[in-house]
């Protein structure tokens, strides 16, 4: 008998869309490898139970994780325990989170820990003259900003949770963390 594809769920707390970009990398990815995900905005999460298994992201603005992304982690925390989940933050502009392994800001650690998530990447973030917002103009006019998301490297980060979840798709954590 053939198994099930598990139901996955990709969503994301975006303030201007670079973590909405990320999230639509991460679910192609996951779609090459067979499975159909719906990505919805965090905000809009009301219920994990559909959904075998769920991968979450935030973006990182002043040293917090987004709090939508934070919300939605809290009100479906007890779901989320019976669920792999993964984590995924949006943030440095510069290519420090593909030359080291950044932690979880604290929010977002602790929301792991409470869903016990299978594990935590960071992707490099973005803001070009598009984004609003007077910090986001600072960095643009002082040759901060930029487009730092790294699609690659996210898509094999996605592939690999894929592998996980087709390896161990049960609630328990599984040896590998998927780092990218
Ligand atoms: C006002 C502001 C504050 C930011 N603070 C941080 C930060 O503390 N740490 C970080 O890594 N990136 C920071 N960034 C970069 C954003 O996290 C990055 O651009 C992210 O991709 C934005 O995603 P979003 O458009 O989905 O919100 C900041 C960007 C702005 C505009």
């Amino acid at each position: 008998m053939n198994t099930p594809t598990p139901a996955i769920l990709v969503t994301y707390g975006s303030r201007h869309g670079a973590t909405a970009g990320i999230a639509e990398e991460i679910a192609d990815a996951l779609r090459e490898d067979g499975f159909a995900p719906a990505v919805v905005p965090a905000r809009e999460v009301t219920d994990v139970t559909p959904y075998d298994a769920v991968v979450i992201g935030g973006s990182l603005h002043a040293g917090h994780w987004n709090h939508d992304a934070l919300r939605c982690a809290r009100r479906n925390a007890a779901a989320l325990a019976e669920r792999p989940v993964w984590f995924f933050s949006s943030g440095p502009l510069d290519t420090t989170a593909e030359q080291e392994d950044l932690a979880p800001v604290p929010g977002a650690a602790h929301a792991m820990a409470q869903v016990h998530a299978r594990g935590h990447v960071t992707f490099g973030g973005c803001v070009t003259a598009d984004t609003p917002g007077v910090v986001a103009r600072v960095l643009v006019r002082s040759g901060r900003a930029g487009d730092f998301r790294n699609p690659p490297r996210i898509r094999r980060w996605a592939h690999r949770v894929a592998g996980e979840l087709r390896a161990h798709p049960g609630p328990a954590a599984a040896p590998d963390h998927a780092d990218a």
